[in-house]
């Protein structure tokens, strides 16, 4: 479907629009049915759905960029299905076959051609695959039908201010547990960030930086993002446990570190106590893309990174790189990206 969209696209935030088609697709007996795109954004199900009570719910994130030719791409969209499946595998849901995944993505992203950014406006369409357990239910147990739907909005920065610096703030709160959900994708840990989020929020910062869960020593998240710091000596450096949520922008970005800018990366502890061994930092994320971390206040001490208002240089080069591949100005890596429509 060809038509115009009255948008702005360089004003763009990161908020809900309704788009014109959205892909659903119902579990039951044992097995996914097709699968279609429907104009309805409303879902109804049973009250005891256990998505309702008992969390029995995951989603992803991913983005479709348009190139400078106007081809639109997806950034590594296997990635997504199979962390999906890992949520599913983790909470008892039905997985969903990553090539059904992906061809729900394109069809989507056909669907809603109209409403991909324009090259150029930093812009991009979000796309949100999310699975739900439903059906009359009352008891703590897996639910007896799924519903796996797809929907997409165009989007702006996450955190405001693009690549210009933003300052977050460590809380006391924890959004998981050290073997509980936090490295996959469940509705709960988001549940569990709305209030340190709220209360960082309203001290002036962007959001907060969790700790883990065992020892409130060393950093794990950056509110919906990952954590990376730059050392002294040029090292890309991020933390490594098993209730951070695996970024999928933080995988590729080492990779970019290591094999397009010639860093050495380190995948590892990151103390909050230690934060002088990091020239630069950022947070990386679909949503968040790399967003400049400008500094980090913790015990009622502000540390500054490289600077409060400029990005680093190691950050921006990084930020250029990512987004040339993601926008199909920098050649990919073998099987990043994925077209969904022709020149
Ligand atoms: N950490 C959390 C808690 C997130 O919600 C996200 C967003 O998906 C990320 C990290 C970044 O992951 P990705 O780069 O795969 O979007
Ligand atoms: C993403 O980066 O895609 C996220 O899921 C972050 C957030 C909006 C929950």
């Amino acid at each position: 479907m060809k038509r115009d969209v009255n948008i702005d696209w360089e004003k763009l935030s990161f908020s809900y629009m309704k788009t014109d088609l959205r892909y659903i697709s119902r579990w039951k007996d044992g097995e996914w049915d097709k699968g279609k795109l429907v104009e309805d954004n409303m879902l109804t199900i049973s009250e005891g759905s256990p998505a309702l009570h008992y969390g029995q719910q995951c989603f992803e994130g991913m983005k479709a960029y348009r190139r400078k030719d106007g081809v639109i791409q997806l950034f590594r969209p296997d990635q997504n299905a199979k962390r999906m499946n890992e949520s599913c595998r983790r909470i008892l849901m039905p997985e969903i076959p990553e090539e059904k995944f992906i061809d729900a993505c394109i069809q989507l992203v056909r669907a809603n051609e109209a409403y991909v950014p324009p090259y150029g406006t930093g812009a991009t369409l979000y796309i949100r695959p999310f699975a739900i357990g439903v059906g009359d239910n009352i008891g703590v147990r897996p639910a007896s039908e799924y519903i796996f739907s797809i929907f997409c909005l165009p989007v702006g920065a996450y955190f405001k201010g693009g690549l210009a610096p933003v300052n977050f703030i460590v809380t006391d709160f924890d959004r998981a547990a050290p073997f509980g959900t936090g490295a996959i994708k469940v509705g709960g840990n988001y549940a569990a960030s709305l209030m340190p989020n709220k209360i960082a929020v309203e001290k002036g910062f962007a959001d907060c930086i969790y700790l883990d869960p065992a020892t409130h020593t060393k950093i794990e998240e950056v509110g919906a993002a990952n954590f990376f710091g730059i050392t002294e000596d040029n090292k890309f450096v991020t933390p490594k446990s098993p209730s951070i949520l695996p970024s999928i922008t933080k995988y590729s970005l080492m990779h970019v570190a290591k094999e397009y800018l010639g860093l050495e990366v380190e995948e590892r502890d990151v103390f909050i106590d230690n934060l002088d061994e990091f020239r630069e930092a950022g947070a990386c994320g679909t949503a968040a893309v790399i967003t400049p971390i400008g500094g980090i206040e913790h015990n009622g001490k502000l540390h500054v990174f490289h600077s409060e208002t400029e990005v680093g240089p190691i950050t921006k080069q990084l930020y250029d790189t990512l987004c040339g591949i993601q926008f199909g100005d920098v050649k990919a890596p073998e099987g990043w990206i994925v077209e969904v429509s022709e020149k």
